[in-house]
């Protein structure tokens, strides 16, 4: 009986001081694919949610979705690249929830060239969404950031930040210069009590891969991958909501891949070869 008590007083002080419920969560580009999902598990948490993005239906479709579910949860248009759109953004949560404690940033754009062919229009294009976007909205909330007990920004960027592939230049180099980002932004700013961390996702079965894959290149990867199938959404959306709550309270300034095992793929092949 004592021991049991015991048992329930340790669940809940692990409860009470690991839970991100009524903390309130910004998911930029959470109209779709991984920050929709990454916009529910945070409402399925407790969480009160932002979906900002950068299709306004989009992004009211998915806060809709998760009110009719019971989680809270309103809809922002947001251009990540338009310091207007996110000063009103964090003025509008700022004036409904007076707090921000937990920020994602998936909005994300690929503009698959080989380097030669690349104009330098979709290569900026690639910076300043997937970079400077990503840089503008996290120096944008640290205000509000920095006034929460627990505050945190997971940025998401790609396998492909740190590994080429052809036809990747442009997003491969702007999601290195994510994850670099990611991390200084970790190491400068825990003087401020705010963890910066960084997923990098493998291939994710969203719309944005769909669109940039042919269904031979998907069985193809599929293969390679050690766990033999893509990721799901829901799977980059739970390590997120684990990076941004107080759980991972001892985490910032990394990288963590989310991809099947497929970064580790090449040491998996030669050791099949070389046995
Ligand atoms: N799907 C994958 O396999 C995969 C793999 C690695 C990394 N990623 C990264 O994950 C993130 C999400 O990708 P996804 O696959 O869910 O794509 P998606 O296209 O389904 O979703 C991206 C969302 O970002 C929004 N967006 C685009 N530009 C924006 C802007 N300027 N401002 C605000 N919102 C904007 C889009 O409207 C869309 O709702 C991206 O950063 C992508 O690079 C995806």
């Amino acid at each position: 009986m004592t021991e049991d008590r015991n048992a329930d007083g340790l669940r809940r002080d692990w409860m009470r001081t690991s839970t991100i419920e009524d903390m309130v969560a910004l998911v930029a580009g959470g109209g779709s694919g991984i920050g929709e999902a990454v916009a529910h598990a945070f409402a399925a948490n407790g969480a009160k949610v932002v979906v900002a993005d950068l299709r306004p239906d989009m992004a009211e479709s998915v806060a809709a979705d998760i009110r009719s579910q019971g989680g809270t949860a309103i809809a922002i248009t947001m251009d990540v690249c338009r310091q207007a759109d996110i000063d009103a953004a964090l003025a509008k949560v700022d004036s409904d929830w007076g707090r921000l404690d937990m920020l994602v940033n998936c909005a994300g754009v690929i503009t698959p060239r080989r380097l030669v062919d690349a104009d330098l229009a979709s290569w900026r294009k690639s910076f300043e969404v997937n970079v400077e976007g990503a840089l503008q909205l996290a120096r944008s909330a640290l205000p509000m950031l920095k006034k929460s007990p627990a505050a945190s920004v997971v940025n998401v960027a790609s396998l492909a930040g740190g590994r080429a592939y052809p036809n990747g230049g442009s997003y491969g180099t702007s999601k290195a210069a994510l994850i670099h980002l990611s991390q200084t932004m970790g190491v400068e700013w825990a003087e401020h009590g705010v963890r910066v961390n960084v997923i990098s996702p493998g291939s994710v079965l969203t719309p944005l891969l769909l669109a940039n894959m042919s269904k031979a290149t998907q069985a193809a990867r599929a293969e390679r991958i050690p766990l033999h199938r893509m990721g799901a959404p829901r799977e980059v959306a739970d390590l997120a909501v684990f990076l941004a709550s107080p759980m991972a309270s001892y985490i910032t300034a990394q990288e963590i891949c989310c991809d099947g095992g497929l970064s580790q793929a090449l040491m998996v092949q030669k050791w099949q070869s070389d046995n």
